[in-house]
């Protein structure tokens, strides 16, 4: 991009706006987009293999999401990072996003690894929030990586960011969010310590729903051998 068109973006009211117009500004979002359609094709082709040869989806539900304009300019500022193509794909690893809902936790690591096990995917940066679950009670595996995307003239690298979670994680996660997000909440420390609450009642709600699921798995299995 030039000089010249991110000074308009800086002395713009719309610079939103400006920014989502710009050719190479919807290039670089086209191909984050393309990122997005690799990663989440990955998960589908594990989730269909898994339903035919096993006979269950380790998948719940995938959503994707590209990051807004205007979120990609509010961190960009936050950061004290220039407003450039640049500093975005040098330092914004989640304008690209994927959220791979679960039904049990085991299937979350099977996920990931199936995953990270690709030759053509590398793992940029990992948090297990699951193992070690924030302040907060926030639980969830994120994952940084990079895939190709095969363009007509040029193969590009591009950063996908994945978040696994249960579906009741999820569940949590989402009201959590809008605590978060809300700018005036009242009692917004008993609500914070409700979810703290909560988060624990669910850890166990997971792990209890993970031993049933692998007593039922496993008298399953008995039963195709004969036993
Ligand atoms: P950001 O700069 O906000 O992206 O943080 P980070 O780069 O340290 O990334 P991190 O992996 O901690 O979190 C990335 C994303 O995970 C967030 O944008 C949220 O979507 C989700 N997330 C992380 N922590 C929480 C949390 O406490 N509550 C909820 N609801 N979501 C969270
Ligand atoms: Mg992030």
């Amino acid at each position: 991009m030039r000089e010249e068109d991110f000074k308009k973006i800086e002395d713009a009211d719309n610079s939103v706006e400006l920014l989502a117009e710009m050719g190479p500004f919807a290039d670089l979002m086209m191909y984050y987009r393309c990122a997005i359609m690799e990663v989440e094709t990955k998960f589908r082709v594990l989730n269909e293999q898994f339903s035919v040869q096993y006979n269950r989806n380790p998948i719940e539900s995938i959503n994707t999401r590209l990051k807004k304009p205007s979120s990609i300019v509010e961190k960009l500022n936050r950061k004290k990072l220039p407003l450039s193509l640049k500093a975005i794909e040098e330092n914004m690893f989640d304008i690209a996003g994927i959220r791979v809902i679960c039904s049990f936790e085991e299937d979350i690591y099977t996920m990931a690894d199936l995953l990270l096990q690709q030759d053509d995917i590398l793992l940029v940066e990992r948090k297990d929030y699951i193992k070690e679950p924030k302040e907060n009670g926030y639980r969830s595996l994120h994952l940084i990586v990079d895939v190709p995307i095969f363009l007509s003239n040029e193969k590009r690298h591009m950063k996908v960011e994945v978040q696994l979670r249960t579906i009741a994680m999820d569940f949590w996660a989402s009201l959590e969010h809008k605590l978060k997000y809300k700018k005036h909440v009242q009692n917004a420390e008993e609500i914070a310590a409700r979810l703290r609450m909560v988060a624990d009642v669910i850890t166990e709600m997971d792990q209890a729903m993970q031993d049933i699921h692998n007593m039922i798995e496993l008298r399953d299995e008995m039963e195709e051998h004969g036993e």
